[in-house]
């Protein structure tokens, strides 16, 4: 694991968005997992120009969602697919046959993870992936109590993830449960950026990086993740002793 402490949210977005475009432009048809949330917005609006500046050619890349809500259709604004469509996928001109979502409607959530499972397996894993931190320390939606030997799984999400979730959506949405990569296919990534930024994520972000490992946070197993590049600013690092 790799820390970067950046001055503010802007820089520390550059960044992520510099480590997605060298990774495409090293392998053209890097397999990328993107996440939603607030944090990555700023490094999605930069990798977009970034992209068009340096022509990085995109055509040849694959790309999947890192989670979805259970039981919310994917037009729905708020939901994985609306989102990584509206502020990645459609900007960068990704073809709907280079991308995989989750499926969040499929009665069969099994059956929805084991394809996950199969589209990663296929492409020899995935070579960048960018993920947010919640603020009880989940990746995704791998909660705290998270099997981390688990690949693609169902999981009952806790109040606080619950809560911030409303926010995605534009009108209240019934939500409980998410479909989400595990941790055993996060920590495997061949990048694996975890992005945090603010006030909010200072405490977790001291607990996931210097506590103790336990599936209690699961974003402390980003410790033994020699590929883990945890990429945050000032305020989010700002109770880290290593600075
Ligand atoms: C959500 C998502 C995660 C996201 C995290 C942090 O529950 N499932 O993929 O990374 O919470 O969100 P934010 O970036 O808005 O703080």
């Amino acid at each position: 694991m790799t820390v970067k402490i950046f001055d503010d949210y802007n820089s520390m977005s550059a960044a992520a968005a510099d480590i997605i475009i060298e990774t495409v432009k090293h392998k053209p048809e890097a397999l990328l997992c993107f996440a939603t949330g607030n944090t990555p917005v700023r490094t999605y609006e930069i990798l977009i120009e970034k992209a068009k500046a340096s022509n990085t050619d995109f055509s040849r890349c694959f790309c999947i969602g890192l989670d979805e809500w259970i039981g919310v259709p994917k037009e729905k604004y708020g939901t994985c697919h609306y989102l990584l469509h509206q502020q990645v996928f459609n900007p960068l001109g990704i073809k709907s046959s280079q991308i995989h979502i989750f499926d969040g409607m499929n009665t069969n959530i099994k059956a929805e993870c084991n394809k996950m499972d199969a589209v990663i397996d296929s492409k020899g894993g995935v070579d960048c992936m960018l993920v947010g931190i919640g603020i009880n320390g989940h990746i995704g939606f791998n909660e705290p109590g998270v099997d981390v030997t688990l690949k693609a799984h169902e999981q009952e999400l806790h109040g606080s993830t619950l809560a911030s979730g409303q926010h995605y959506f534009n009108e209240p949405t019934p939500i409980s449960k998410g479909i989400t990569l595990g941790l055993a296919q996060v920590l495997k990534a061949k990048k694996l950026l975890l992005l945090a930024n603010g006030k909010s994520k200072t405490a977790i972000i001291k607990q996931a990086v210097e506590g103790e490992l336990t599936n209690k946070v699961p974003a402390s197993y980003v410790q033994r993740a020699d590929n883990a590049i945890i990429i945050i600013d000032k305020e989010a690092g700002a109770q880290l002793s290593a600075k």
